[in-house]
């Protein structure tokens, strides 16, 4: 059996540095390191409308802002396939038959489910607006996820660590499908990010989590001058007043940063003062070095990264009708591999009854 990544965003906004850093980066590095058999990439529009059902016209137009993101980090169309969710209907076929697999109550205790439950106020029947209530189709949001990740019979889903929760569902369901009709599904592996200032990197004001309605998002495709003035006037160390004063990195972001981005090559190009991060931390704690120097750095870094992906976004742009044609050739191949596991679903649990071998034990008394 090979190994075969599927994993996806959902389209609601443009992509940003915290998606860059958890799980983008990686999927262009799995993409050529050539171990996989097959990458999926898949952009998760019916998942997004779980929760944006007052919104389907965001959800929609981010299809092709994230395809851009996509393309421009280097995801290679002849290498990995680029397909949008809701153009699949073999994924809600899964889903249904898998809602039987999973309790009420296993879907209330998901983590994830819980605290967006909270963060979103589904649950407050005083909110005036329609959110007083929970949508079925968000609350059954895992179940569909793990339709998308047995439907590509997926070894490896490399994702952020809030995704946890979603993985362990997906691995109970195939544990259930497989004992209950036939091991027909494959149990997926989460590939969380190497590096810990990867796993959550917080936004530009040092809250918890990069995130577009905090307002604290650095974009992939921003341009330059705005990427300078977010990290000019990133969060640090409060009580690093002076110069000389000693700093604190932790809960710094600029050093949560520098963590998530800089390698030893960046100082020769930019800091030659310093020979790696850990000599620059070490000032910093000591004293005598003061933020807009090591901010100024962080900038040097983050534009250096960004630049070709700027370059390539533009290039993509100017060809719209291209981007939707690697989406609409990677959803037919997508289509493919997704009927093909729906078939063997339906074989296990012997409810392709006009297959001739089973319509033999159907029809004879
Ligand atoms: N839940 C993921 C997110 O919010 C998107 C997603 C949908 C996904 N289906 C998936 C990720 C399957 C990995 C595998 O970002």
């Amino acid at each position: 059996m090979g190994k075969v990544i599927l994993t996806g965003d959902r389209p609601t906004g443009r992509l940003h540095l915290g998606h860059y850093v958890g799980s983008l980066r990686r999927r262009v590095e799995l993409q050529d390191s050539g171990k996989f058999d097959r990458i999926f990439v898949m952009i998760a529009d019916a998942q997004a409308l779980t929760d944006n059902a007052d919104n389907p016209s965001k959800v929609r137009s981010n299809i092709a802002q994230v395809a851009l993101d996509y393309l421009s980090v280097g995801l290679d169309p002849s290498r990995t396939t680029l397909f949008i969710q809701s153009q699949i209907s073999e994924l809600t076929e899964l889903t249904f038959f898998y809602m039987n697999l999973v309790t009420v109550q296993r879907l209330q205790r998901n983590p994830t489910v819980k605290q967006e439950i909270a963060l979103r106020g589904f649950n407050d029947s005083d909110a005036a607006d329609n959110k007083a209530g929970i949508p079925t189709g968000f609350f059954c949001y895992p179940i569909s996820q793990a339709a998308d990740i047995t439907a590509f019979k997926a070894t490896t889903v490399p994702v952020g660590e809030d995704q946890e929760p979603m993985i362990e569902q997906t691995r109970e369901i195939v544990r259930k499908f497989n004992a209950t009709y036939a091991p027909v599904l494959v149990e997926p592996e989460i590939l969380l990010p190497d590096r810990a200032a990867c796993l959550r990197l917080p936004g530009t004001d040092g809250k918890a989590k990069m995130s577009k309605s905090l307002g604290n998002c650095i974009y992939l495709s921003d341009d330059p001058e705005d990427i300078r003035k977010k990290i000019m006037g990133m969060y640090t160390d409060p009580t690093h007043i002076q110069v000389s004063d000693p700093g604190h990195l932790e809960g710094n972001t600029v050093f949560t940063y520098l963590d998530a981005f800089c390698r030893d090559e960046h100082f020769a190009a930019f800091l030659p003062e310093y020979a790696c991060l850990d000599e620059l931390k070490a000032h910093y704690t000591r004293g005598g070095l003061g933020d807009v120097k090591v901010k100024k750095f962080l900038n040097a870094v983050i534009q250096a990264e960004l630049e070709p992906i700027r370059a390539r976004r533009k290039e993509f742009e100017a060809d719209i009708p291209y981007v939707f044609e690697v989406l609409r050739k990677g959803s037919d191949s997508a289509r493919q591999t997704a009927a093909a596991t729906l078939a063997d679903v339906k074989h296990a649990m012997q409810i392709d009854y006009f297959n001739p071998e089973v319509l033999k034990g159907m029809i004879q008394p």
